[in-house]
C-alpha cells in the first residue's frame, strides 16, 4: 500500500525564519535543558525571571511571515518612497558608492558582523581600514590627529564645543556659533549647550572675533555655499585664549586651503559624501580632527599604532582611558558605539579614488556648479560669490521654483520665500545643469561653450597648494582587482561572526540575517535625502510608525523616538525627557541621578551631559542594587531626586528580584526610572519595563534587534517612554517640541531601521519569546558546563543566570598569575573572539552566547575554555612554566610557530593546535600580543610610514 501523501499544509512554511535565527534545534534544546536541570523552556523561564515582572499575555504582534514574504512587504513600503534627484545639500550630498565597496564591505558580513576592535590581535584588518580613515582626515583637514569616528556632523560639532570647553585658556562660558553653520548642527548644539549650562551665542562670522567666548564654530564652506577666508578671524579668536572649531566639507578640502593651515584647532564634519548613501539621514560617519595638544581630551575612539610582542607594528585602540573610562561622572562625552562601518567605507572611497581621483570629482562638481551659476547669471539671476558646489540663488519666487522642480522630479533646498539652495555633487550631470537652469527660465544651449567661458568660482587666495593622501595606500589600489584583494586581505585578518561566535557580554552579538540586510541598499531607502519633502517619504513614515508600534508593544512603553543614533544618545534623549518633564511641573531643581556602581560608563556620562549630579548607589555581594542604600540615597536626596538609571537585567547578568520595589522607592521620592535597555534580549516577550514601573528606556537595536555591529557602529538607540514623557522626546528638524534634537537627522540612522523591522515581522510574538528563552538557555548551559572549571560570579534565584554569565578569573590569577586577559588572548589561538573582558568587574570574562548559537558552537567554545583551564592547571602544578607558557605568550602567530628557532618551554604544536580539530581549520592572528603601554606612550594615529613596512619586509 502506498504511503498517504503528506498534506499541503504540512509541507508549507518550510522556510520559517525562526528556525534559521535560533541556533539549537529541538533535540539540542532538550539536551541543554537536561544539563541545566530544567524540565522545559517555560519552567526555566519561571525559575529565572521574577514573577513580579512576568508578562501575563503574549505580545500582540502580527503572525510571523517568512523571509520572502517579509521582503515582498518591505518592498511595498519602499515603493511608497519617491526618489527625486536631490540638490538639497545642507550637509548631505549625492555620492556613488563604488560597487566594489558596496558589495565587499557594506554587504559583506566579514565587515558588518565584526565588533568594536577591543581585542586588537583579531581586529588588525579593520583597524588598518580605520587608520586609513584617520589619515585621510588629518591630511584633508591639515590637522595632527583624527578619530574614527563620531555619530554625525551635528553631534561632532557638539563634541567640538565640549572639547573646546575642556581645552581653552579662556574661562568664558560662551560658545560662539556662526549663523552660517548648517541649521541642524545649530539645533544639536542648542540641545547640548543647554544640558551643560553653556551659553550659545549665534551671530555673523565677523562678531566671532569680538565675542568673549571659550570657542567659536565656523562652517567652511558655509551652509549657503560661500567660502570665506577665516585666517584673521582665527588669529583674533586665539588672541583671546579661545579655540577655533570648524565644520568642514571634505570634498571641498581637496581644492581649498585646509583649516589646519589657517588656524583651526578642531575640525569636524560628515564623511557621507565619500561613498555613503543619504539613507534619509544616516548612518554616516561624523569625524573630528584636532591639534595634537588636544588628543588626550578628544572624544570617541582613536586607532593608534603600537608594537606586538615581537616588535612588529600593530594597531590598537589607543588612549582608551579617556573621558567615560576615567572621568566617569565628570565625563562630558558619552560616545561609545560610533560609525565604524561607514568610516571604513569612506576611507576605502579615498583609497579607491586616491588624491587625483578625489580632486577630479571635486573639480568636476565645482565646474558643474560654476557653469550653472553662469547660466543663471546670464538670465539675470543672482547667485552668491565664492562657492564650491552650492549656489545660494536669491531674489526668486521660491515657492514657484520648488513647484516647478517637483514636477521635474527635482528637490532643491528650502531657505526662505525668495531664495533657494542648489548643491551639485558627484552624481550630478550635464543634463542636471540644463534641467536646473530651466527651472529658473535660463537656457543652456551649448554647455561646452559655456564651460569654456566660465571661470572657477573659488577664491584665489584660498586655493589649496599642499599635498594630501600621499601615503602609498591611497595611491596603489586603484584597479578593482587591487582594491578587491586589499579589502579581502584586511577582512581575512579579522574575526567576525561569519567565522565564529562572538560571546561578548552586554553586546548581544546575535545573527544579522541576510534577509534583514537586503533592503538597506535599495535605492528607495538608501537614496532619500533627510530633508526630502514628506510627500516623497510615505514608505519611510509607514516603516517608522510600524516599528514604533511594535517596539512599544514589546517594551510596554507608549511612544518611541528613533532619533538617537546610538545607545548612549538614547540615554541622553531619555534623561533630557526626564529633565524637561520635571521642569514642566515646576520641579526643574530636581537634578540628582542615582546610578548603581555597576553601571555602564555611558550612564554617568549621559547624566552629566544633561546637567544632573551623579550619586552612586552601592551593589550588594550578589551584584544587585543594594536596596537599603538606594532607599537611603533616595531619602537623602528626596527633594532633588530626578532619576534612577538602572540596567535590567543587571550588568552583572542577573534578574534582580527587587526591581518593582526599586521603581516604587524612586517614584515615592518624585524621581523617574530610567531602565538601560541594552540587555533587552533577556526580556522580549517575557517582561516589559514599561509595565513594571519604568518610565523610559533606550534600546540598542544594534544588539537585541539585529542591526549588525559593523566593527563599532552604526547603531540605533531609540528612546521609548511612557505617555507622560512623550511630549519631551526630541523634536523633528524644524518641528515643534520642548526638547531639541539630539542628532542631526529627524529619524537618526533611518536607513538601517528595515533590519529591525524585518527581524520582528519574521519572528512574530512567539518567535521573539522563544529567542529570549533560548538566549537564557544558552547562557545557563555555558555557565553550567563551565561551573567546575570557572566559577560564575553572580547568579539569580535558583542558581541561574540571565542571558549572560560572568566568569571569575580573579582567584585563578591569585593562584597562578594567569589573568583574564591571558585567557582572552589564548582563546584567539583556538579561533575565538574573547568574551567581554573586565566589564563590569575587573578580572572577569562576561559571556553572552545569544540564541543564535547552535549547541555545536557552544560546545566548541566550552571545550576551548576547558582546555585553557587545563593549561592553567598545568601552570599551577608546575608542568608549565609560570612565565613562559602558552597563555602568557598568546596569541601565537604563524611566524612565531614556524620560526627557525623555538625557545619556549612548551611545544610548538601546543602553541598553534591546542585542540586537534584546529588542524582542519585554523585562524592565524596576524600579530602577537599587542603592547598597550608602548601604544599609549607613543601615540601615533595615522598610516604607518612606508619605511616601517620596509623594515618589516627586511626582517621577514
Ligand atoms: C549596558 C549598556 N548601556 C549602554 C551602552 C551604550 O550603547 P552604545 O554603545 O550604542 O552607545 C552599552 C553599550 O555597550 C551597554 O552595554
Amino acid at each position: 500500500m502506498s504511503q498517504p501523501a503528506p498534506s499541503l499544509r504540512a509541507l508549507e512554511h518550510h522556510d520559517a525564519f525562526l528556525e534559521r535565527h535560533i541556533g539549537p534545534n529541538e533535540a539540542e534544546i532538550a539536551h541543554m535543558l537536561d544539563v541545566i536541570g530544567q524540565p522545559s523552556l517555560d519552567a526555566m523561564t519561571d525559575a529565572i525571571v521574577p514573577t513580579s515582572i512576568r508578562s501575563a499575555d503574549p505580545l500582540a504582534l502580527p503572525a510571523p511571515i517568512d523571509e520572502h514574504e517579509a521582503l515582498a512587504r518591505i518592498r511595498g513600503l519602499a515603493k511608497k518612497n519617491q526618489v527625486f534627484r536631490s540638490f538639497i545639500g545642507q550637509g548631505y550630498y549625492g555620492t556613488r558608492t563604488p560597487n566594489v565597496i558596496l558589495r565587499n564591505i557594506l554587504e559583506n558580513p566579514a565587515w558588518y558582523t565584526a565588533y568594536t576592535p577591543y581585542q586588537a590581535e583579531i581586529s588588525q584588518g579593520r583597524m588598518e581600514a580605520l587608520i586609513n580613515f584617520q589619515t585621510m582626515l588629518s591630511d584633508l583637514t591639515g590637522m595632527d590627529i583624527a578619530n574614527a569616528s563620531l555619530l554625525d556632523e551635528g553631534t561632532a560639532a557638539a563634541e567640538a564645543m565640549t572639547l573646546a570647553k575642556r581645552s581653552a585658556k579662556s574661562k568664558s562660558n560662551v560658545f560662539f556659533v556662526s549663523e552660517r553653520v548648517h541649521p541642524q548642527t545649530l539645533e544639536v548644539l542648542h540641545t547640548r549647550a543647554d544640558g551643560l549650562g553653556i551659553e550659545l551665542r549665534v551671530g555673523p562670522d565677523a562678531e566671532a572675533a569680538q565675542a568673549d567666548s571659550f570657542g567659536v564654530l565656523l562652517q567652511y564652506p558655509d551652509t549657503f555655499g560661500q567660502v570665506h577666508d577665516h585666517a584673521a578671524l582665527a588669529d583674533a579668536v586665539h588672541a583671546r585664549g579661545a579655540v577655533v572649531a570648524v565644520a568642514a566639507d571634505l570634498l571641498a578640502l581637496t581644492l581649498i586651503r585646509a583649516p589646519g593651515e589657517w588656524g583651526a584647532d578642531i575640525v569636524v564634519g560628515n564623511t557621507q559624501r565619500f561613498g555613503v548613501p543619504f539613507g534619509f539621514g544616516g548612518p554616516h560617519a561624523g569625524y573630528m580632527a584636532c591639534r595634537d595638544a588636544y588628543k588626550r581630551s578628544m572624544p570617541g575612539r582613536l586607532i593608534g599604532v603600537s608594537i606586538d610582542a615581537e616588535g612588529n607594528p600593530a594597531y590598537r585602540l589607543t588612549l582608551q582611558t579617556r573621558e567615560q573610562h576615567i572621568r566617569r561622572e565628570k565625563a562630558t562625552s558619552n560616545i561609545c558605539t560610533a560609525q565604524v562601518l561607514l568610516a571604513v567605507m569612506a576611507g576605502m572611497y579615498a583609497v579607491y579614488h586616491g588624491p587625483e581621483g578625489l580632486k577630479r570629482i571635486a573639480l568636476r562638481t565645482h565646474r558643474l556648479a560654476a557653469i550653472l551659476a553662469a547660466a543663471l547669471g546670464r538670465a539675470g539671476i543672482t547667485v552668491g560669490p565664492d562657492f564650491f558646489d552650492t549656489l545660494h540663488v536669491v531674489d526668486v519666487d521660491a515657492d514657484a521654483i520648488h513647484a516647478r522642480a517637483r514636477e521635474a522630479g527635482i528637490n532643491l533646498r528650502t531657505i526662505d520665500s525668495n531664495s533657494v539652495g542648489i548643491s551639485l555633487d558627484e552624481t550630478s550631470s550635464r543634463d542636471d545643469v540644463i534641467a536646473l537652469a530651466q527651472l529658473f527660465g535660463a537656457t543652456v544651449d551649448d554647455i561646452d561653450a559655456l564651460d569654456a567661458a566660465t571661470a572657477n568660482a573659488l577664491p584665489a587666495g584660498l586655493l589649496r597648494t599642499s599635498d594630501y593622501l600621499q601615503h602609498p595606500v591611497f595611491n596603489t589600489h586603484h584597479s578593482e582587482h587591487e582594491l578587491l584583494r586589499y579589502m579581502r586581505a584586511l577582512a581575512d585578518k579579522d574575526l567576525a561572526m561569519d567565522r565564529t561566535m562572538i560571546p561578548l557580554g552586554s553586546c548581544t552579538m546575535k545573527l544579522n540575517a541576510t534577509a534583514e540586510m537586503i533592503p538597506i541598499t535599495w535605492p528607495e531607502f538608501a537614496n532619500i535625502h533627510p530633508l526630502a519633502p514628506a510627500g516623497q517619504t510615505q514608505g519611510y513614515r509607514e516603516l517608522i510608525d510600524g516599528l514604533e508600534a511594535m517596539l512599544a508593544e514589546i517594551t510596554g512603553y507608549d511612544a518611541v523616538s528613533f532619533q538617537p543614533n546610538s545607545g548612549a544618545q538614547g540615554e541622553f534623549a531619555g534623561l533630557l525627557a526626564i529633565r524637561a518633564y520635571h521642569q514642566s511641573r515646576g520641579e526643574g531643581h530636581r537634578d540628582v541621578c542615582l546610578i548603581p556602581e555597576s553601571a555602564h560608563g555611558t550612564n554617568p556620562a549621559s547624566a552629566q551631559m544633561v546637567g544632573m549630579r551623579v550619586v552612586v548607589v552601592k551593589c550588594d555581594r550578589d551584584g544587585n542594587v543594594d536596596v537599603d542604600d538606594l532607599r537611603a540615597q533616595a531619602e537623602k536626596h528626596s527633594d532633588k531626586l530626578a532619576a534612577l538609571m538602572v540596567t535590567y537585567p543587571s550588568t552583572h547578568g542577573v534578574f534582580e528580584e527587587a526591581i518593582v520595589e526599586i521603581c516604587e522607592i524612586v517614584h515615592q521620592h518624585g524621581g523617574q526610572v530610567y531602565t538601560d535597555g541594552a540587555n533587552m534580549n533577556a526580556l522580549v516577550g517575557v517582561a516589559r519595563p514599561g509595565k513594571w514601573g519604568s518610565d523610559v528606556s533606550h534600546l540598542n537595536l544594534h544588539k537585541t534587534f539585529c542591526i549588525p555591529h559593523g566593527g563599532g557602529g552604526p547603531g540605533v538607540g531609540p528612546c521609548a517612554v511612557k505617555s507622560h514623557l512623550a511630549p519631551f522626546l526630541p523634536r523633528a528638524f524644524g518641528g515643534e517640541g520642548k526638547v531639541g534634537m539630539v542628532s542631526a537627522a529627524t529619524h537618526g540612522s533611518a536607513s538601517i531601521l528595515p533590519i529591525s523591522w524585518m527581524y520582528i515581522v519574521m519572528m512574530g510574538a512567539a518567535g521573539l519569546k522563544r529567542a529570549t528563552q533560548v538566549a537564557l538557555l544558552n547562557a545557563n548551559y555555558v555557565a553550567k558546563r563551565l561551573e567546575p572549571h570557572y566559577p560564575t560570579l553572580y547568579t539569580g534565584r535558583n542558581g541561574l543566570v540571565a542571558h549572560e554569565c560572568i566568569l571569575d578569573l580573579r582567584p585563578i590569577k591569585d593562584a597562578t598569575g594567569i589573568s583574564a586577559e591571558d585567557v582572552a588572548k589564548r582563546l584567539i589561538d583556538f579561533g575565538f573572539h574573547a568574551p567581554t573582558l573586565s566589564f563590569p568587574v575587573a578580572g572577569t570574562l562576561m559571556v553572552e552566547p545569544t540564541e543564535s548559537e547552535a549547541l555545536h558552537e557552544l560546545d566548541r567554545f566550552i571545550d576551548a575554555m576547558i582546555q585553557i583551564r587545563d593549561e592553567i592547571r598545568a601552570v599551577e602544578e608546575g608542568k608549565l612554566d609560570r612565565e613562559d607558557n602558552p597563555l602568557k605568550n598568546a596569541p601565537h602567530t604563524a611566524t612565531m610557530v614556524t620560526g627557525s628557532e623555538w625557545t619556549h618551554a612548551y611545544p610548538r604544536e601546543l602553541a598553534a593546535f591546542p585542540l586537534a580539530t584546529l588542524k582542519r581549520q585554523k585562524y592565524w592572528p596576524p600579530v602577537s600580543r599587542v603592547d598597550n603601554v608602548h601604544g599609549d606612550k607613543n601615540v601615533m594615529c595615522s598610516c604607518i610610514p612606508i619605511d616601517a613596512y620596509r623594515e618589516e619586509e627586511a626582517d621577514a
